[in-house]
């Protein structure tokens, strides 16, 4: 059976973006950058990567990336309709009709499909964002790969929307970055 991870960036307080949605307060620059690029090259957005003199990254961890229809707003208003071109792409949304042959979009219930491709042979299934769709999937989530960088948003949208319900995971491994960013890795219990 595949894992769903839930690889992000937040901040201290578990914001992922500002209010309006942006996200490019997390710093590029650091020590962490070259490590995490190395470590999971799939997370690099397909045009990123060719942006600065990347090959087309392989998938190391993840063959297939999920994210909702807000995260996929972002690179649609930024005109690169397949954002990850190098991994199976679903959009979860109700509404948006398709905008690329390669991105398939799923108005049907998260649950039921990230049940039905944790079943599918291949690599890990990486949930990109966001805070929305995290909390639908959230009993679905076996792993959180967590980017905390030394920032505190006061606002913004969090890592998981959703009711309190307190969940416990295991830390699995951790590593910390002269930048200050401290990469987490959580299990299920
Ligand atoms: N820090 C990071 O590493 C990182 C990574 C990724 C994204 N982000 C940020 O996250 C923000 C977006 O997060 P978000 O929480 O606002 O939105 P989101 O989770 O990306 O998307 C929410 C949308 O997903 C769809 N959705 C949710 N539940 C659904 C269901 N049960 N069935 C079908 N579709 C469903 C809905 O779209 P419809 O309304 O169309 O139905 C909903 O509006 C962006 O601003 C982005 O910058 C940050």
């Amino acid at each position: 059976m595949r894992k769903l991870s839930y690889y992000i960036a937040s901040t201290v307080d578990g914001c992922i973006a500002a209010p309006d949605g942006a996200a490019d307060f997390f710093p590029w620059d650091g020590d962490h950058n070259a490590v995490m690029t190395a470590e999971y090259p799939e997370t690099l957005p397909t045009h990123v990567a060719a942006a600065v003199g990347l090959p087309t990254p392989e998938p190391r961890h993840f063959d297939t990336v999920v994210m909702g229809r807000g995260t996929y707003d972002v690179v649609l208003e930024e005109g690169f309709p397949s954002p990850y071109a190098h991994l199976r792409q679903y959009v979860f949304s109700t509404g948006l009709e398709r905008q690329h042959p390669d991105v398939e979009i799923v108005s049907g219930d998260p649950v039921a499909k990230v049940r039905e491709l944790k079943a599918q042979e291949g690599k890990g299934i990486w949930l990109c964002g966001g805070g929305n769709l995290a909390g639908v999937l959230r009993e679905e989530i076996d792993e959180l790969l967590v980017k905390i960088y030394p920032i505190v948003a006061g606002a913004g949208i969090r890592l998981f929307d959703g009711e309190f319900r307190a969940t416990g995971f295991r830390l699995a491994a951790h590593r910390v970055f002269d930048s200050g960013m401290v990469f987490m890795t959580y299990r299920r219990l």
